[in-house]
């Protein structure tokens, strides 16, 4: 029994060229919407067709951002069933991020049905082509219209669908990071662990800077001592070095990726060490030029496992495995993946069908 009702749109878009999707480009016919209230709570679930909101300008979310978001994805398995991954894992990290934006929680059930009934009533949207998934974008926006600084006390969540295929252009081809000595993206006791808007807004500039050097992301440092290495602007990032995997451990201004979590449950399954814990510039650009630093990838929903080929920091420019994807990165790509699209059993309970 569906928890939500549903209105269908009378005007079905027409679908977009399933070889040409590009990111976030394109969204589904239908949106999820549901409000909260203060004293009521969350209330009037519902899904209706796509279609643009009415806010008044004073509207908080416009001026001080409370505002947090999450991101995830249906994928579409061989036999044509379609299924998402680790859906829990989101609502608990939309709670968490709620939590330090004085947003209220959601029910994780209501979350996850909200996100599974939307799936189900866009479900022929979820593209077929190789690679291409439903990226899914949940949503929490402050609806009070008042202009002090305060928690509203009205939200709006809502859930939209976008058919995807790469998050980069080149697809599963080596980036070109570079690391940021200026900006820094987040402090501890800050939003950093957080899918909170103004984390993404403050690091627009950086990620211009980059782009305009020619690199496709930026890897940032931390926010006190500029010495140590986070994450990339979507990514979390993993290095092997001298045979183990080091990636930045948890602790406060690093998102806590659902992909990072599945990607460590799956190198230390194969019985290879994964260490989380601090790892500086110097230490990773020493280790990349005296020949250490065997493979560097990226984990994200939109960027899957993305291997990096180049990375620059100052005026140290350094190649990764001879620009080349590495071993473990192919692999945790292709079991992550196989996972995803059904092509690899699920042991670990990951997948949920829609
Ligand atoms: N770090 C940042 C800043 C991100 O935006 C993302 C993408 O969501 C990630 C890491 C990876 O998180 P996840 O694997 O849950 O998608
Ligand atoms: C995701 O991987 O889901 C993200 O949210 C990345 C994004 C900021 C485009």
């Amino acid at each position: 029994m569906a928890k939500y009702p549903v209105t269908r749109t009378t005007t079905p878009k027409e679908r977009p060229d399933e070889n040409n999707l590009g990111f976030g480009k394109k969204f589904t016919d239908h949106m999820f919407l549901m409000n909260y209230t203060e004293g009521q709570g969350w209330h009037d679930g519902r899904i209706v067709p796509y279609a643009p909101f009415e806010l008044d300008p004073a509207c908080m979310v416009f001026h001080y951002a409370q505002e947090i978001f999450e991101g995830m994805k249906a994928y579409r398995t061989a036999d044509g069933t379609v299924q998402l991954f680790r859906p829990v894992e989101n609502a608990r990290r939309i709670n968490a991020s709620g939590e330090r934006m004085c947003i209220p929680p959601i029910p994780e059930e209501d979350f996850v049905d909200a996100v599974k009934e939307l799936v189900a009533v866009d479900e022929d949207w979820v593209p077929h082509a190789p690679g291409t998934s439903l990226y899914i974008r949940p949503f929490i926006i402050a609806s009070d219209v008042a202009l002090g600084v305060h928690a509203s006390k009205t939200y709006i969540f809502c859930v939209i669908c976008s058919p995807s295929g790469s998050y980069y252009a080149g697809g599963m081809s080596p980036v070109k990071i570079y690391v940021e000595n200026d900006d820094v993206r987040a402090v501890r006791g800050g939003t950093g662990f957080t899918k909170c808007g103004g984390n993404y807004a403050g690091s627009i500039r950086a990620a211009e800077k980059a782009e305009k050097a020619g690199y496709s992301q930026v890897l940032w440092l931390d926010g006190v001592e500029r010495k140590y290495i986070e994450e990339v602007g979507a990514m979390n990032v993993m290095f092997k070095i001298g045979g183990k995997v080091v990636t930045p451990a948890l602790n406060g201004t690093v998102l806590p990726g659902i992909t990072r979590k599945s990607c460590i449950e799956l190198i230390r399954s194969w019985g290879i060490e994964v260490e989380e814990r601090l790892l500086s510039a110097k230490e990773l650009f020493d280790a990349a030029e005296s020949g250490l630093l065997e493979e560097a990838w990226g984990t994200g929903t939109a960027a899957v496992v993305s291997p990096i080929g180049e990375m620059k920091w100052n005026d140290r420019e350094v190649v990764v495995n001879g620009g080349q994807i590495g071993q473990i990165t192919q692999k945790l790509y292709d079991e992550l993946t196989g996972i995803q699209w059904g092509r690899v059993e699920d042991t670990r309970g990951w997948i949920v069908k829609v």
